[in-house]
């Protein structure tokens, strides 16, 4: 009878009541941003760019800090990842920044495997969430979640577009983290080789199945700011140290012979347009999008390697019990198959062996019967010979006898 109660409220349709007074869970919200602003925030940054590209300057410019950071050779003989963390307070919030470098990367004759460091850094990161997840005591509220929620892909301003490095280690990592595309040093190339070089860009990363990060734009108070900001992709920024003087203000700038590039200047470069897509607008779209789509792929493709599955149907239930079993007895039957295969391998080994050891024998045997038969050749030879050399003796010793008895006969006769 109960059950047939739940269908019943299951098909009814939902019905809209109104309130007679206020009640108080329009305070949801509030008390969602309180607890997340006292449990603070962390957010993951890797930047990819070539030795000296401008990777430290632009983080430093961007979080307006100075973080430690060590100029790398260019004598790496592979990449590795560098992450570091710090702990930033802006109002009252709390935010726990991880800039992860990419150090060498484009400076091996060979950059063909330049890509597979990160790729491994970024699984890496999401296997150790998972792993979290799947504990029976989860911490997952103090967890330091390291999953790279932005990659800052830097381009070189010089050539004429991509090049094969990039287009390769895009591609590769397209589908693990949100890559934001950026041409570095922008003050470095003139404003119509720029315009250009961005549409070349675009249009290579588009031809070449790049997904890069899209500000989104279903969200109506960020609709427009967005869907003009994705026109301006890559951004084209510029980085300083320096704090120059213009009018009575100290803004960040480079400063050159011939005048002052100002970073915060947007008929300079896109810096402002960065800063405010990262930081001011999409920062936390980067973080669900790291979680819902990138981890996501990474924790199906991981469970299903492990055996997991979702039932067929809705008849059929999902239970951990049995994928255990099953995936046990697979990992039982694969040995047992492994041991069969080694045991059939061992014999086939003894076998030929044994036939081997067969061959050299009959071999040695044939060897033996012919020397065998040489040295009775050869003795019969000898005896022969033997033989010949006595009746040559004899005959010798009896024309000897002849002689020595003429010899004496006819001494005498000589006397007189
Ligand atoms: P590594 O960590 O050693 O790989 O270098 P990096 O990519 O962090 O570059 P870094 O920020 O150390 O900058 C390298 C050089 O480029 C420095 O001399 C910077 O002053 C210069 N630089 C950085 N940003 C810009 C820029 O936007 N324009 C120009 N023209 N030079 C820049
Ligand atoms: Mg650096």
């Amino acid at each position: 009878m109960a059950a047939v109660d739940v269908d019943v409220y299951d098909n009814e349709m939902m019905r809209t009541l109104t309130l007679g007074g206020h009640v108080g869970f329009d305070s949801l919200p509030d008390q969602l941003v309180s607890r997340s602003v006292s449990q603070g925030f962390c957010f993951n940054i890797l930047c990819v760019g070539e030795t000296g590209i401008g990777k430290s300057t632009l983080m430093n410019t961007l979080f307006n800090t100075v973080f430690e950071s060590e100029e790398s050779s260019h004598y790496q003989s592979g990449v590795y990842l560098r992450p570091k963390t710090y702990e930033l307070q802006e109002s009252n919030v709390h935010l726990k920044l991880t800039i992860v470098d990419t150090v060498g990367f484009g400076d091996q004759v060979n950059k063909e495997e330049s890509f597979k460091p990160i790729m491994d850094y970024i699984d890496t990161q999401f296997a150790n969430f998972l792993e979290e997840e799947l504990k029976i005591k989860r911490l997952l509220c103090n967890y330091h979640d390291t999953r790279i929620h932005a990659c800052l892909y830097f381009i070189s301003p010089t050539g004429h577009s991509l090049k094969s490095l990039d287009l390769v280690t895009m591609k590769k990592l397209d589908s693990k983290v949100n890559i934001i595309p950026i041409i570095a040093k922008a003050d470095s190339i003139s404003k119509c080789e720029l315009q250009k070089l961005k549409i070349k860009i675009m249009s290579e990363l588009v031809s070449n199945g790049v997904q890069i990060y899209q500000f989104p734009t279903d969200d109506e108070a960020v609709t427009e700011i967005n869907s003009s900001m994705n026109s301006h992709l890559p951004f084209a920024v510029v980085g300083s140290r320096e704090e120059v003087k213009i009018g009575n203000k100290l803004v960040r700038a480079r400063q050159y012979p011939w005048g002052v590039v100002q970073v915060e200047n947007e008929t300079h470069c896109d810096f402002v347009k960065l800063r405010e897509m990262l930081l001011r607008v999409n920062m936390e779209d980067l973080r669900e999008q790291t979680h819902t789509r990138h981890y996501e792929l990474y924790r199906r493709c991981k469970l299903e390697e492990m055996g997991f599955k979702d039932p067929d149907s809705d008849t059929q239930t999902f239970s951990l019990q049995e994928t255990y079993v099953a995936k046990r007895r697979e990992f039982v039957s694969e040995l047992q198959q492994m041991e069969e295969d080694m045991r059939q391998m061992f014999v086939n080994k003894v076998k030929e062996t044994e036939a081997e050891l067969k061959d050299r024998e009959r071999e040695l045997q044939e060897r033996f019967e012919q020397l065998k038969r040489m040295h009775q050749e050869e003795k019969r030879t000898l005896e022969e010979k033997r033989r010949e050399l006595e009746e040559e003796m004899n005959s010798f010793n009896r024309r000897k006898m002849t002689a020595e008895t003429l010899q004496a006969l006819s001494i005498p006769n000589k006397k007189p």
